[in-house]
């Protein structure tokens, strides 16, 4: 039992052995497989660097490319490492914007890592920062040096938050108290950030836009049409509309509205009780809950599944709120559907409506978009407040030529009272099992899964899947140990193409590979041929767009292969199209998360997630004490703002 209490990665590593999708539809890499093994033409592509030749697989075609070296990126790629401090390319600097503990709510007290306690925690910054939005000061300015930083707290590692505690003692030692320090460092921050005329950006501790929501405290709204459902009602919530807390928030994005979404991932990992002879069992397996990961149901019933039978049908929805509105209370989304959400990124289409693009972080699980049926107003913030709550859900499934986005719609097809849907509120709720009975196709784990808004293509990161036992032409591994980098093209655009021409509300799009994690040297394949030993990455997880569109790949899991995590950036069309180099690291045991620029670019800010958690690091002896390098304090999970030494834009010559 002790040993399943673990961070988020290293316990996808052991239950990923036991995928829960049951699902018999080909696995993405089969149809790779099966297209490429159409294509007589790829036979000489696994040595990998084939000079002038590489492949952009698209439209159901394969394209020769020629390939140059002349990227628009101008930076000096930084070269691999591991080691206590973090490194960033020649000519820029990293700063700490702010740190676990620092103070959030005006009259916070000053972090003390020695007296932890809820109450303080509350007031303070939360743990491990994920998601990082800009959005700018004053509302529906585009300012670029003042605006407020909204930050994810996704977990909690006990281990470096208190002496004694270690990952294998965890679930035994973890007193009332230290489980609700933790449910306090769970959650979201909003603090209100500026850039001084030095150049230097801070935080004000002061200002009253800054908030936490938290899963201890802060009430939420469930709204949308599974709102209300009987699956949603506890003993203190009759109504099944009102949740108290947010949990495993990873990744984000926001609205053209000036509104957060932030999702709800590993929601089955807080749960305690046992599924079987469940009245959700079915529903609850195919989830993975209970997971046990936190002791928190030894104290809050709520998070027992025996006590409290419907509490998992609350969590793993996708959650906006209003970060201008310092009392807005933020709102479960239904309608966007309950899986293990990574992120959610929202683009306006060209009709007008809100298109939602969405990965469910677990092996063999499916990337899903939603259209909404009413329209963006720009001129009307207010009426664009619930558009996610009207719309249509859609699963991916991919064949060789075409990604199809199948409806998730009660009645329709499979998903009726004979599959045990009595309406859509079920159809939400089970959204795995809904998507399974369409045949959707299963991924190799989706992670960000976001609109490039330069060309108006759909980039998924499919992080790895260790489970592939079968090697192909364009994924020559025993294992997808790298992952890969999925490019989703809506009909109107390519690559190269505006995001003004696509549409978004289309069922079906063409699809291509745009690269392929891991190093070209070991493993071959779809690289271009001037990628270096540095600009390989693994991993792929969040994702962000420049403005010029351009691609920084930001990663988790390089560790495993000797580096740290970090960004690769890179072109995604013209001649040095998917030649990834490594701008930014992360010091030992972390991992690199919520990339975001402000508004002209003139800013990077990266949220550095679990320092020191790498093997054999507790509180007493970490691997680092980064940022702070004092003795005595533990290593801080921080946002670090990079700028160009001197000012400009991030990555332009
Ligand atoms: Fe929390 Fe899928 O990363
Ligand atoms: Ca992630
Ligand atoms: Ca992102
Ligand atoms: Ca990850």
């Amino acid at each position: 039992m002790s040993d399943l209490r673990k961070d988020c990665d290293y316990e996808y590593e052991r239950v990923d052995d036991i995928p829960t999708n049951p699902s018999t539809a080909p696995k993405i890499g089969d149809i790779i497989t099966a297209r490429l093994s159409r294509r007589g033409a790829l036979k000489g592509l696994g040595g990998g660097a084939v000079a002038g030749a590489a492949v952009v697989y698209g439209a159901g075609q394969v394209q020769a490319m020629s390939h140059g070296t002349h990227s628009s990126l101008g930076f000096t790629e930084l070269a691999k490492g591991y080691d206590e401090a973090h490194a960033v390319a020649e000519g820029y600097e990293a700063q700490t914007l702010i740190r676990w503990g620092d103070p959030v709510v005006p009259g916070a007290p000053a972090f003390d890592p020695n007296t932890l306690t809820a109450e303080t925690q509350l007031q303070q910054f939360g743990y491990n920062c994920d998601y990082v939005g800009y959005l700018p000061l004053p509302l529906g300015s585009d300012s670029a040096d003042h605006g407020l930083l909204c930050v994810n707290h996704e977990y909690t590692n006990a281990h470096l938050m208190w002496s004694g505690v270690t990952k294998e003692n965890a679930a035994d030692v973890l007193t009332k108290e230290q489980a609700e320090v933790e449910m306090a460092a769970h959650g979201h921050a909003v603090v209100e950030i500026r850039r001084s005329a030095d150049g230097k950006w801070s935080y004000d501790p002061n200002s009253t836009y800054n908030r936490r929501i938290s899963a201890l405290t802060t009430e939420l709204e469930l709204t949308g049409p599974a709102a209300g459902s009987d699956r949603l009602k506890t003993s203190v919530d009759p109504t099944g509309t009102k949740v108290i807390g947010t949990i495993n928030n990873c990744a984000g994005g926001k609205t053209p509205w000036g509104t957060v979404t932030f999702a709800e991932e590993n929601f089955h990992g807080y749960f305690t009780g046992n599924a079987d002879g469940h009245p959700e069992e079915q529903n609850y397996k195919r989830y993975g809950v209970p997971g046990g990961w936190y002791v928190w149901g030894n104290y809050h019933s709520r998070f027992d599944i025996n006590k409290e039978p419907n509490e998992p049908n609350r969590f793993g929805w996708i959650v906006e709120f209003d970060p201008y509105d310092p009392n807005s209370v933020p709102k479960k989304r239904t309608a966007l559907g309950r899986f293990k959400h990574e992120g959610a990124n929202t683009i306006i289409d060209k009709s007008g409506r809100a298109v939602v693009y969405m990965g469910d972080d677990q092996r063999f699980d499916y990337i899903y978009k939603f259209v909404s049926n009413g329209t963006y107003n720009p001129d009307d913030r207010a009426a664009n407040m619930n558009l996610l709550d009207d719309g249509v859900l859609y699963v991916a499934q991919f064949d060789e030529e075409t990604l199809t986005w199948l409806p998730l719609v009660f009645g329709e097809g499979p998903l009726t009272a004979e599959n045990g849907f009595n309406s859509q509120a079920d159809v939400l709720i089970e959204t795995r099992r809904a998507a399974d009975l369409l045949g959707a196709t299963p991924m190799d784990r989706p992670e960000d899964v976001e609109p490039n808004p330069v060309n108006g293509c759909i980039y998924a990161m499919l992080t790895n899947n260790t489970r592939r036992k079968e090697a192909n032409v364009v994924n020559p591994r025993v294992s997808n140990a790298h992952g890969h980098v999925l490019e989703m093209i809506p009909p109107g655009t390519t690559a190269g193409g505006s995001a003004a021409d696509a549409d978004h509300t289309a069922t079906e799009y063409t699809w291509s590979l745009f690269v392929l994690g891991g190093s070209p040297a070991e493993h071959g394949g779809m690289y271009h041929p001037a990628i270096t030993e540095n600009g390989w990455f693994s991993s792929p997880d969040n994702v962000a767009f420049d403005k010029k569109g351009r691609i920084w790949i930001s990663t988790d899991g390089s560790p495993k292969f000797g580096f740290a995590d970090g960004v690769w950036a890179a072109d995604v069309s013209g001649e040095a199209r998917a030649m990834t180099k490594l701008f930014y690291r992360c010091p030992t045991g972390a991992e690199h998360c919520g990339p975001e620029f402000n508004t002209d670019d003139s800013a990077y800010f990266v949220a550095v997630q679990h320092p020191a958690d790498d093997s054999g690091s507790t509180f007493d002896t970490p691997s680092t004490r980064w940022p702070d390098f004092v003795d005595g304090v533990p290593p801080r999970p921080s946002v670090q703002v990079i700028v160009k030494t001197g000012g400009g834009t991030i990555g332009d010559a």
